[in-house]
């Protein structure tokens, strides 16, 4: 790893919200940051706001739909052409989605962007990571994978659908994820963990939502909410502390490691989940 060059993070859904201030916070602490945004105009608005804040980097935006696999795994291809250097992936983008429906691969969108997006590009992302000699994998999870129950038999909820049910699902998913990845890649000095980043007050709850929904989101986060600036603290302390690529497979709050739900710790459900991810992931790639 060249000391000389400024160290690099790949942030996903750094348009708004947490990934947004995740973004600007490690720019000012002299990242080169290369993100993602689904949305062309906010993608330049927020490469406009990096160069604002450290015009010294050459930061990077990508459009990309993550709730597709092949838009993924295009989205890998282009980086692995693009980039020289990576140091820090940071998997952020994510949503609720209130009713059921399905993309035109046939994923439920929740699973779809929260799960399979980082399952396909992460992994793909891992040769920068080594050939750079190791660095972390960052996986935005939530508070609210305690309320999981999840069936590997039915991940993408046909069997019967609820929002908050499925989204709780995908963010153990997240930590499932980070902590196979961990097990796969630690020896390498390739260290994954996830966090919980606060309730914060983004507009995550309005995006794909109904009426009743929004005003729930807006009541909560409103009484209970901390602001993005601190949203984005967990995220920063796992890029940038010693914690972040000295321990792997743990998950924090608040910049501290805390106790995940115990069904995380469970190596065959770990490797269930990725096993079915992968049959997922090419039976798409295949069509
Ligand atoms: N807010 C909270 O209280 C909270 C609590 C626990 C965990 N989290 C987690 O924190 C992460 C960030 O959430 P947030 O609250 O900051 O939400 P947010 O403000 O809605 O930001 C989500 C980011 O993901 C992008 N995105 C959404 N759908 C996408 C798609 N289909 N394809 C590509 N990119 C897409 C968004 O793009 P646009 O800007 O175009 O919408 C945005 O950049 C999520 O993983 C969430 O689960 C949030």
């Amino acid at each position: 790893m060249s000391k000389a060059s400024p160290p690099v993070v790949f942030i996903t859904g750094a348009t708004s919200g947490i990934g947004y201030q995740t973004a600007l916070q490690l720019a000012v602490k002299d990242f080169e940051v290369i993100f993602t945004g689904r949305n062309e105009q906010k993608v330049r608005a927020t490469l406009d706001a990096l160069q604002t804040v450290n015009p010294r980097r050459e930061h990077r935006g990508y459009v990309a739909e993550l709730t597709l696999v092949k838009e993924a795994e295009r989205l890998a291809n282009q980086l692995l052409r693009d980039l020289v250097r990576l140091d820090v992936i940071i998997s952020n983008s994510g949503a609720v989605y209130t009713r059921r429906q399905e993309t035109s691969e046939g994923l439920e969108y929740t699973f779809a962007l929260n799960h399979m997006a980082p399952f396909v590009l992460v992994r793909r992302l891992i040769p920068l990571l080594r050939q750079n000699g190791g660095g972390r994998v960052v996986m935005v999870s939530s508070h609210s994978h305690y309320s999981a129950r999840l069936d590997l038999d039915d991940l993408q909820a046909k069997k019967g659908y609820s929002a908050l049910r499925q989204y709780a699902n995908t963010k153990m998913m997240n930590i499932l994820f980070a902590n196979a990845l961990d097990r796969r890649y630690g020896q390498e000095g390739i260290r994954a963990n996830s966090l919980h980043p606060g309730v914060v007050r983004t507009g995550i709850g309005y995006k794909h939502s109904h009426i009743p929904g929004r005003v729930a989101w807006w009541l909560f986060t409103r009484f209970k909410g901390i602001s993005v600036e601190a949203g984005a603290r967990t995220p920063v302390f796992l890029a940038t502390a010693p914690d972040g690529i000295e321990k792997g497979g743990k998950y924090y709050s608040n910049c501290r490691e805390k106790q995940p739900h115990p069904l995380v710790l469970n190596l065959n459900l770990q490797e269930a989940l990725w096993a079915r991810s992968e049959t997922i992931e090419q039976e798409i790639m295949s069509k």
